[in-house]
């Protein structure tokens, strides 16, 4: 995509497990026309969870793919890729899509596939991210946006959302937190995807050409 050329419309394909507040979020800024992408479709690992009918109520195509229907990991990652690309994306979104992905399923979509991850990454890779930075005493916690890569919440970061830590926060109160900034800077995120300011090379995340800093652009609030 040429900034400069007749815009084309990007097509997304968002991935979800669960609620998908984030995909509303990017689904509203479609919508509003901050984003000028198509979102072809909605994929959900599990059926039946309620980001599946916040896309229904939006009127976007969603298609489920039941992780419990596969033997093995590579199986439903293969069957995912064939889902997936038969929408012809641009970008992939994982969007609360809590899947340990294979090297065959990151390295199809390397370059055109992100995540959100709730903590100032690199610090608290994995679950429990809210509890552990309260544990470990952390006076600033909060969100990044990364491209995916083989390692595990490990990839080139975007963008980062860095929010403060109370005295008399518990887990709860801090993700609440951290989420408005989550929907604050995924359609960021995907935005300067889709107008191809955002790009992934050599192993480095570059905005407009130029390198990121390893904790991308980084908001406060
Ligand atoms: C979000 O908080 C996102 O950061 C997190 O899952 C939640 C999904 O919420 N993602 C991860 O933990 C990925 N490792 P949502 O379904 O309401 O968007």
């Amino acid at each position: 995509m040429n900034p400069t050329a007749t815009p084309e419309k990007a097509r997304i394909v968002i991935l979800i497990s669960g609620s998908g507040s984030n995909m509303v979020a990017i689904a509203d800024a479609v919508k509003a026309g901050d984003i000028n992408a198509d979102i072809a479709a909605v994929i959900c690992n599990r059926p039946e969870v309620a980001g599946l009918q916040k896309a229904r109520d939006r009127d976007l195509d969603t298609a489920v793919l039941d992780h419990k229907g596969f033997t093995t990991r590579e199986a439903f990652d293969q069957a995912l890729m064939e889902l997936i690309d038969s929408y012809d994306p641009d970008l992939v979104v994982l969007a609360g899509f809590m899947r340990i992905l294979t090297p065959a399923f990151t390295a199809h979509y390397h370059g055109r596939m992100l995540n959100i991850h709730p903590s100032l990454l690199p610090k608290y890779q994995g679950l429990n991210t809210h509890q552990r930075a309260l544990d470990a005493g952390e006076s600033e916690h909060g969100v990044t946006v990364h491209f995916v890569t083989e390692e595990l919440d490990g990839g080139p970061v975007a963008i980062q959302a860095v929010v403060p830590v109370y005295d008399g926060d518990d887990a709860l109160s801090l993700q609440k937190r951290v989420q408005v900034q989550e929907h604050v800077i995924y359609p960021i995120a995907v935005k300067w995807f889709t107008e191809g300011r955002l790009t992934l090379s050599q192993g480095t995340a570059r905005l407009d050409g130029q390198p990121l800093p390893d904790h991308g652009l980084q908001l406060r609030s």
